[in-house]
């Protein structure tokens, strides 16, 4: 079913259509419009228009009227300014529009699902085996887990990779540290799991790292390690996959507790690209893309330059033949694009890695793998930040652990909670404390642009005033109690019914969705789907401040603005999913 056009996309094509018949050559032109507070919408097309047809603005934006047919959808057009079109639509039009996506039984409120859709592979949630997750992991997961859902409502083909890192030097000291002090781990990753695993596994890190450190013989015998490892010893394989699955279920723990879907199959670590590090190299020596350098193999670039002024190059496999970071990214992005047949790789990374992935793109496009019609982006996100305004650390100095974190946004969501609830029982209290707790999380990092820092204050993010996802929710929750309240009488709209100014700012905000979802998604910036809903809920707060719904004047109008208001319901619920964010029912 072909989805529901929306108002402004009809008024942008006739306003189109009245241009090219003023203008022949203009065919195609854009129009320009846009919501305004003077009328419904503001064209402001024309003023380019006139300025390349040496016309005058205002002549011109008069002729144009003269070809919108009013009626139906447009109520009135006028001229303002210098050559602006001022718009305005029927009551009528807004709400048999709003009705027609309310019946729309796919859900999708007017949002097109794409007719020929792309393939773009997301690299995101990436954490690394035996380490526990910090506040940095944070962002790749919810940032990452927005962009699948947002693509994916478009008709996108998504296929998601957590590139974990599962590979490297520092597992031939930790699995010979384990087999130097067996004890260490065994009696107690023998009846533990997830979180509590994680800690010894982290623990043992350490140890392990300080050994390293501080004894030469240590370190010989744990170089050797990484030479059994890389050779496939069965013992020393055997460890190292102990090492992941322990980490994996930890993952998976964390991931749970983020609400968060993660599927085993698409965890491709760095090891999942072993096979093909030689080859990789092989092709971009052979294609003279990369070059020997004091026994190393480099990839050299005009415009980077260390302090000193000398090129830096990226390393694609080291003097001593191991392989590093860039080698196994290369070999990722063979796969994605000639296996999995992408056409656009996302990559959600720290900025702090925009220049290892500004060379490794660079190397893939002079070898042919990235082109015009196979692009790689990163999309990378800022620090967190403490109150303070530094990077985000514990009292102690220390990085801050993930799950401590959440437990903390968890138990202050559920005390708001408690204390506006009503009608709760203790164990929905628990269930909406951690919608409502995780919600913040993810909204406070979503809500500004990705590349941004941002300060992590829980204070402010469980928040009821503000631009917050308790916000939002309370929102949401607030329509379904008046739609149970409402019991016999159903949502039902009238078309025949003059609408009051809040009702028509409300439904004419509706109305953009679409358009909303089709740039956060083409852009890649969830935080413009956040703008627009903290922007519904508000619109939505001052409807409600206006106009009684249940007690309004007749029949009609009750059903009517509750009509109103179940629409705007549903599109709070699915923006807010595709923000990965719970809307609860009750609050
Ligand atoms: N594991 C890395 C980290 O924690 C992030 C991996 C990013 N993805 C990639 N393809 N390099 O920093």
């Amino acid at each position: 079913m072909a989805s529901v056009t929306s108002l402004s996309d009809s008024v942008q094509q006739q306003l189109a259509s009245a241009l090219s018949a003023t203008v022949p050559e203009a065919a195609g032109a854009d129009p320009l419009l846009r919501r305004s507070d003077r009328a419904d919408f503001q064209a402001n097309g024309i003023l380019a228009l006139a300025k390349k047809a040496k016309a005058n603005p205002r002549e011109l934006a008069t002729q144009v009227v003269s070809q919108v047919v009013t009626g139906d959808v447009i109520k009135e057009v006028e001229v303002s300014g210098p050559g602006f079109l001022n718009i305005t639509i029927t009551d009528k039009a807004i709400t048999e529009n709003l009705a027609a996506r309310y019946a729309d039984e796919t859900g999708r409120l007017g949002v097109p699902s794409a007719a020929n859709p792309g393939t773009t592979v997301i690299d995101y949630a990436q954490p690394n085996v035996a380490k526990e997750m910090h506040v940095g992991h944070l962002r790749s997961a919810v940032i990452g887990d927005s962009a699948v859902q947002l693509l994916e409502f478009t008709g996108e083909n998504v296929v998601r990779r957590h590139h974990i890192g599962d590979w490297g030097t520092q597992f031939g000291m930790l699995i010979q540290y384990l087999d130097e002090h067996p004890h260490e781990l065994d009696h107690k990753a023998a009846q533990v799991t997830g979180e509590e695993a994680m800690s010894n596994l982290d623990r043992l890190y350490k140890a392990a790292r300080k050994l390293f450190d501080s004894d030469e013989e240590f370190k010989t015998r744990a170089r050797r390690r990484v030479v059994d490892l890389q050779s496939g010893d069965p013992h020393t394989l055997a460890m190292w996959q102990k090492f992941v699955d322990e980490s994996k279920i930890y993952f998976f723990s964390v991931f749970e507790k983020l609400d968060m879907e993660i599927r085993d199959p698409d965890i491709v670590g760095e090891s999942g690209y072993n096979d093909m590090l030689a080859e990789t190299c092989r092709l971009l020596e052979e294609s003279g893309v990369a070059v020997r350098s004091e026994g190393a193999l480099c990839v050299f670039f005009e415009d980077v330059k260390g302090p000193d002024g000398n090129p830096v190059p990226l390393i694609v496999q080291k003097s001593d033949g191991g392989y590093g970071y860039a080698a196994t990214d290369l070999s990722a992005i063979r796969d994605r694009v000639f296996n999995l047949k992408a056409n656009t790789l996302l990559y959600v990374v720290d900025a702090r890695q925009g220049l290892h992935f500004k060379m490794v793109f660079e190397t893939a496009r002079r070898a042919g793998w990235l082109n015009d019609d196979v692009k790689a982006f990163q999309l990378a996100f800022g620090t967190v930040l403490g109150k303070d305004g530094k990077p985000f650390k514990t009292r102690e100095g220390e990085t801050v652990r993930l799950v401590d974190l959440l437990d903390e946004a968890i138990e202050r969501a559920s005390a708001v909670v408690r204390e506006k609830a009503q009608d709760l029982s203790e164990e929905e209290i628990a269930e909406r404390g951690a919608q409502v707790g995780i919600g913040a999380v993810k909204y406070a990092d979503l809500s500004t642009s990705a590349i941004r820092d941002y300060k992590f204050d829980l204070d402010q993010m469980v928040s009821l005033n503000g631009d917050t996802s308790v916000y939002l929710q309370y929102a949401y929750a607030r329509i379904q109690s008046i739609l149970r309240k409402a019991g016999e009488v159903r949502p039902a709209a009238h078309p025949e019914l003059a609408l009051a100014q809040a009702e028509r700012a409300l439904g004419l905000h509706v109305d953009a969705f679409a358009e909303t979802v089709a740039e956060a998604a083409s852009e890649y910036a969830p935080h413009k789907l956040a703008a627009y809903l903290y922007q519904l809920a508000s619109l939505y707060t001052s409807f409600y401040d206006k106009c009684p719904v249940l007690k309004a004047e007749t029949p009609e109008q009750v059903e009517n603005r509750l009509f109103l208001c179940d629409v705007t319901a549903r599109t709070l619920h699915r923006g807010m999913a595709l923000l990965g964010i719970r809307t609860p029912e009750k609050l």
